[in-house]
């Protein structure tokens, strides 16, 4: 499919899974922390950016194929990790791990799932654990061990939640489902207080239990993306946890092109938030993002359409980020980076 069919059916993704969704579901998945003013900006945020496209350039081979972290992919992108999936379609994280591993793109797995490790990775999928720390570290080992046993290739630390943001519509969900969903990893570490003394050497420490790289998530400051690096992070992650965690904060498309800049290349940078469709991916490219990753929008695909609906999801921001590199002179993802005419990076790249 292509034209204005396919792009209506991604910009209504959201309205159609609130109509299939029960309410308490749908609020859950789209709220966000406080009075919603990060969450609600997040996709605007990128919307401000203005692509400077190349000509000239022979573009009939456009090739989107990209490596996370070793792990060969089809596209920048990945699928962020959520809790819950189960509550959106009853396969569940099972559901969309099939999607990802058909489209070739990784799936972040939350330690919150509602499948096990080991059923996730019988679906062939590429993925990594997410991980919070608990405040007695040797709690998380379980977790950790369970899911190095199960392929999983990375771990991504969320930095971002010493504590759990204020929802004001939260409680309502914890009584929807059944409360065994929250334990099918975690087990009674699902009851452990969350660590608020997180610090560098916990990435070295998860390293070392776990022999995976570690992802830093929740990074919005290029000085915390140097500590990151430099306390041994593989990749760093701006994020504002889809503005369910600090509101006010600020938005990833501004803090991303500070973060690149930082790192300087010796890590790769990823980014979430607001995601909507595949030109957002490539102007997240041209802001110094390496991948970009998508929380809500998947979950909005798999309550409407299931496996399938979270396939035409990837395939779609798969034909817009071709057409987009196409039109902006570029054969590679990487080719995106700096054709911004206002951010930071243009003076560099784009005089
Ligand atoms: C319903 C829901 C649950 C989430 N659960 C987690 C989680 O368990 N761990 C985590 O690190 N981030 C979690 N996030 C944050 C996402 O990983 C991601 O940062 C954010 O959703 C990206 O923004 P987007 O939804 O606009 O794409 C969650 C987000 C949503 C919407």
């Amino acid at each position: 499919m292509s034209g204005p069919e396919q792009s209506t059916w991604l910009l209504s993704l959201e309205e159609r899974a609130r109509d299939v969704l029960p309410e308490v579901v749908f609020g859950y998945y789209r709220q966000g922390a406080r009075d919603g003013v990060t969450a609600s900006e997040a996709a605007e945020a990128w919307l401000r950016y203005r692509l400077l496209p190349r000509v000239l350039v022979d573009v009939r081979a456009v090739e989107t194929t990209t490596s996370f972290l070793g792990s060969d992919a089809s596209g920048p992108y990945g699928v962020a990790p959520t809790t819950l999936q189960r509550a959106a379609d009853p396969g569940g994280e099972v559901a969309m791990a099939k999607a990802c591993a058909a489209a070739g793109v990784p799936m972040v797995v939350s330690s919150n799932a509602t499948a096990t490790f080991a059923e996730i990775a019988a679906t062939g999928v590429t993925w990594w654990l997410q991980a919070y720390l608990p405040e007695e570290r040797a709690l998380a080992r379980p977790l950790l061990e369970s899911a190095v046993a199960a392929g999983a290739r990375a771990v991504v630390l969320t930095a971002d939640t010493p504590v759990v943001g204020t929802k004001y519509d939260d409680g309502a969900i914890w009584s929807a489902i059944p409360p065994a969903w929250l334990r099918v990893n975690l087990g009674d570490a699902a009851d452990a207080p969350k660590a608020r003394d997180l610090g560098p050497a916990d990435v070295g420490w998860l390293g070392e239990v776990t022999g995976l790289p570690v992802v830093v998530k929740g990074i919005l400051r290029p000085d915390d993306a140097r500590r990151a690096v430099d306390a041994g992070a593989a990749a760093v992650w701006v994020s504002n946890h889809g503005g369910r965690q600090l509101d006010l904060a600020a938005a990833t498309a501004d803090c991303l092109p500070g973060v690149a800049a930082a790192v300087d290349g010796d890590v790769p940078v990823y980014v979430d938030g607001g995601v909507r469709s595949g030109t957002t991916v490539l102007t997240a490219l041209a802001l110094g993002a390496d991948a970009v990753f998508l929380g809500r929008l998947p979950l909005y695909a798999l309550a409407t359409g299931s496996t399938a609906g979270v396939e035409r999801l990837l395939s779609t921001l798969a034909e817009e980020l071709v057409e987009g590199l196409r039109l902006s002179g570029c054969t590679r993802p990487e080719d995106a980076r700096g054709l911004v005419n206002n951010s930071p990076m243009a003076g560099e790249k784009c005089p």
